[in-house]
């Protein structure tokens, strides 16, 4: 049976005792990394303290060796890729049906997996009975479907998709009209505050998709209302990125502004239903963009794809997925293990991500140097984890001019907790106001171009706390 997820942080102390226990070697004395690279998505996401996740489609396990096999061997969460929906869970009203369900979970827990909910309030896939209401009754149905399911499921799920899909396409960015739309405009913080009394301790997420590149309006109304819900204490744990892409939508040059923005609102945020649709290089390519930017965020907590196989996937035409129809590891999934065991977050840049081309019709984007609007100052500072020792660890800063003017220079805080102790420093000129404060500045030139970015390094003596660093940039 496979192990439930350990923190990276976890587990490289644990193999560092394993090893120092054995008398086999001194780890820090010979320079070798505490971390082994992991040989299955999910381990290789848990050297960062991530999860790999698949959606499932529960007929399919115990009907197809080959899709059980792959789904136990290489993820540790699940989402039911249909079966808690509210189609699903309340064919009739008042009357809920649990089987496919509670299988997934039983499935999952056998196989050490922890399982993602989806989705307690859609506007798609309502049961019949439901479509055709509207107003109170509504509402009321609502709540209870939101309340009955959750507690049903409370204390087994690790974070669920309380409302999915709510915003409109396009440039209005407006909430989607549909009958739990019409009931109100507070009926996502209503689903929201019935799941947070039904299961207290499960993560409460907004899904949706086409809210990846940070210049779209309905990302912006996502962020907004993310942000307005956090300021008035309504409560939201997390946000999910769909990311469904294909080449008329491809991953975004500004993906990681997106998942930090939302992060530094006090959220966790979820690839929560990847999929990419394309072959060979291309999508391997596009499939590292996406894990880069997860792994930049801190906060970005998980990567979900949206099915096993190519043939598993609800589009299965576009061979979006990590396994060939046979079941073979693509060059996709190479990229995608790769990545994971780089341990580095790379901020997307234009180019970094090949088929990323400038949105034309986006007069605002900062990355695009033939915009208006151009002439404001900004910068990012993003923690990457390096190697790790029994007593040290090395971490990255990689300072980023998001602004749409050059920067000539810049400073970075990093800060570290008791008792950790900053004992050297590389690429930068520190200074030190406190024992648990370095300002670093460049070292020479700081001159930064538009999305142009540089990285400074540290070595950090620990004294057994892993806690990452915290780290800011400041223009000047
Ligand atoms: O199981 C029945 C089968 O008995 C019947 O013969 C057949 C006839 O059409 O339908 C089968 O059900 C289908 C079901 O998938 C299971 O395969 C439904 O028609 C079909 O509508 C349903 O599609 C699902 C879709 O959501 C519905 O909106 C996809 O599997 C599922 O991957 C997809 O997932 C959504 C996420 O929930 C939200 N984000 C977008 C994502 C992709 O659309």
């Amino acid at each position: 049976m496979k192990s439930p997820r350990m923190s990276g942080h976890a587990g490289a102390r644990r193999a560092v005792q394993a090893i120092a226990a054995a008398g086999v070697l001194t780890l820090a004395a010979a320079g070798l990394p505490a971390v082994a690279a992991g040989s299955t998505l999910d381990t290789a996401a848990a050297e960062s303290n991530r999860y790999f996740g698949t959606a499932i489609a529960v007929s399919r396990l115990s009907s197809d060796s080959t899709y059980s096999t792959i789904a136990a061997r290489e993820f540790n969460m699940v989402t039911a890729e249909n079966e808690m929906k509210m189609d699903a869970t309340e064919p009739n009203q008042g009357q809920f049906n649990y089987s496919s369900g509670d299988r997934l979970v039983s499935w999952a827990r056998q196989n050490g997996m922890q399982v993602r909910g989806h989705a307690l309030a859609w506007h798609s896939q309502q049961p019949g009975w439901m479509q055709n209401m509207s107003g109170t009754a509504l509402r009321n149905a609502m709540l209870n479907h939101v309340t009955q399911v959750a507690t049903h499921f409370k204390g087994q799920i690790y974070a669920w998709d309380v409302v999915n899909e709510a915003f409109a396409d396009g440039s209005s960015g407006a909430r989607r009209d549909s009958n739990l739309q019409r009931t109100g405009n507070d009926w996502i913080e209503a689903a929201f505050r019935a799941a947070r009394a039904a299961d207290p301790n499960a993560k409460l997420c907004y899904n949706d998709y086409n809210t990846d590149n940070w210049n779209h309006a309905k990302t912006q109304a996502v962020y907004n209302m993310v942000k307005d819900f956090k300021a008035r204490g309504v409560p939201i744990d997390c946000v999910g990125f769909q990311a469904h892409f294909n080449s008329g939508n491809p991953v975004p040059s500004n993906y990681h502004t997106t998942l930090q923005n939302f992060a530094d609102l006090g959220v966790d945020v979820q690839i929560t239903e990847l999929d990419i649709e394309g072959s060979g290089s291309s999508q391997a390519d596009q499939y590292k963009g996406v894990i880069q930017a997860c792994m930049a965020v801190s906060r970005c907590t998980g990567v979900t794809v949206w099915g096993v196989r190519d043939s598993d996937s609800w589009r299965a035409s576009g061979t979006p997925l990590l396994f060939d129809s046979y079941g073979n590891k693509k060059a996709a999934y190479t990229s995608v293990l790769g990545q994971l065991n780089s341990g580095q977050g790379v901020r997307a840049t234009p180019g970094g991500i090949s088929t990323d081309p400038t949105d034309p019709t986006d007069p605002t984007d900062p990355t695009d140097p033939t915009d208006p609007g151009q002439g404001t100052t900004s910068c990012s500072a993003t923690y990457s984890e390096g190697q790790k020792w029994n007593d040290r660890f090395n971490g990255t800063v990689t300072i980023r001019n998001t602004g749409t003017a050059a920067i000539s220079s810049w400073t970075s805080n990093v800060i570290v907790q008791y008792p950790q102790r900053i004992i050297a420093t590389w690429n930068g000129s520190p200074t030190w106001p406190d024992q648990y404060r370095m300002v670093m500045r460049p070292q020479g030139n700081g001159y930064l171009a538009p999305g142009a970015s540089t990285s400074f390094g540290f070595t950090v003596q620990h004294g057994g706390n892993w806690t990452w660093p915290s780290v800011n940039c400041t223009v000047g």
